[in-house]
């Protein structure tokens, strides 16, 4: 199955890219759905037909679905957010205060990609689609998995223990709810699917597609979002330049435009070196319903095949040396200023800008120290040499 992501900044044109991308592979004859992890009903204004909270078929092999967070309000996470109710109630938090505080921050889009991997398990699709929120959402919720991971492996076992032991203590002694059991295992459960995601996410099957327009502010923040997703693991595997002003039959003001925009295209170019950047005109009138969609996508992607799945060197690979190993993460425009590394006994600690990122080292680069790391073509390149032999 095929999974294909759009991202980039608000409004730059990622619903109608990724709809036209799945009418592309819908009428090639794969079963396509495309799915938004977004609250807004934007699906159902790109196709301008109405959308359910289940697969709608659109055309023949396209389905879309607008997936809707309060019907799908997980198992899971109800009955965490039970707990932490109840926690506030017992604090004297007024009941509607107090739901309003037990409401994440991108939880919707947290299980609208739930909703992804219930469709990956189905083996129903042969192509998913997913229009994605805004960058910066997307990419924090994207990392929350492995965020998490730490935590979850080392101190939510033991404090799970310490709880079952303290709790017919505390139970009499504190007045705040102790949680159960089934709390602890809706966390785990919660947990482990959002890892599953993840995993599902950055396999080789899956990308991730950058739409941007041809304007400083939104390529800075695509780089931006490149080096990050490429932090995470996840594969991206072309730029689409949206809304680019035609140059035939321009007047003054829009010659402007498109002068301006070819020094944007320019810098899109350099900084997506290696990647396919697929530009799409700015059309006069809004791409709607399936044939607009389509010739959206036609148009941007010419000859290329949109469902490509990406090959070559991948975000991450270990490549062995003769007396060691080298680990190579891509991570295109850091520059080794902004990294920070360190080395904390089976793990490596990144840090690129704000972003951190916990990689477990595989088993055979844990035995072996860290002898240096340098950034060179885009990429952190670790390397490793065996640990020295312990002198007496
Ligand atoms: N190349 C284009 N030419 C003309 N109109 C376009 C083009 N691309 C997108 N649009 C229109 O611009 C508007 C915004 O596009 P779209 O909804 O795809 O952006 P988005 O990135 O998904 O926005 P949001 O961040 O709000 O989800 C829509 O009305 C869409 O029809
Ligand atoms: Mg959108």
């Amino acid at each position: 199955m095929r999974i294909i992501l759009f991202t980039g900044k608000g409004g730059v044109g990622k619903t109608t890219a990724a709809a036209g991308t799945a009418v592309m592979a819908a009428r090639r004859g794969e079963r396509t759905l495309v799915l938004s992890t977004d609250a807004a009903h934007s699906l159902a204004d790109a196709f301008g037909v109405p959308i359910g909270s289940e697969p709608t078929e659109v055309e023949t092999n396209l389905f879309v679905q607008q997936v809707d967070a309060q019907v799908r309000f997980e198992r899971s996470w109800a009955e965490i957010q039970g707990y932490l109710l109840s926690v506030l109630a017992a604090s004297g938090v007024d009941p509607i205060t107090a739901e309003e505080l037990t409401v994440i921050p991108g939880a919707e889009e947290v299980l609208a990609l739930l909703e992804l991997r219930t469709h990956a398990l189905s083996g129903d699709w042969d192509v998913v689609i997913v229009d994605c929120a805004p960058t910066a959402e997307t990419l924090r919720l994207l990392a929350l998995p492995e965020a998490l991971g730490w935590y979850m492996d080392r101190v939510f076992p033991m404090e799970r223990r310490v709880v079952k032991a303290l709790r017919p203590v505390l139970a009499r002694a504190a007045s705040v709810p102790m949680p159960h059991d089934s709390v602890f295992d809706a966390v785990e459960r919660l947990h482990r699917d959002l890892e599953e995601v993840h995993e599902i996410l950055t396999g080789k099957d899956s990308s991730v597609r950058l739409v941007l327009t041809p304007e400083m502010v939104v390529v800075a923040e695509a780089r931006r979002s490149f080096t990050t997703l490429s932090l995470f693991g996840y594969r991206v595997d072309g730029v689409i330049a949206n809304r680019v002003f035609p140059e035939a039959g321009a007047d003054i003001w829009r010659k402007q435009w498109v002068a301006a925009q070819a020094d944007v295209l320019g810098e899109v170019e350099q900084s997506f070196v290696g990647l396919p950047i697929w530009r799409s005109s700015y059309r006069p009138s809004e791409p709607v319903g399936v044939e607009e969609l389509s010739a959206f996508a036609a148009a941007a992607y010419d000859d290329d095949d949109p469902l490509a799945v990406p090959t070559g060197e991948g975000p991450m690979t270990i490549r062995r040396t003769q007396t060691g190993a080298t680990l190579r993460i891509a991570l295109p425009f850091a520059v080794k200023s902004d990294i920070d590394l360190a080395r904390h006994g089976d793990e490596l600690v990144m840090t690129v800008g704000s972003y951190r990122r916990l990689f477990a080292l595989p088993s055979a680069l844990a035995k072996l120290t860290v002898a240096g790391a340098r950034v060179e073509d885009g990429a952190l390149q670790v390397r490793f040499k065996p640990a020295l032999e312990e002198t007496i």
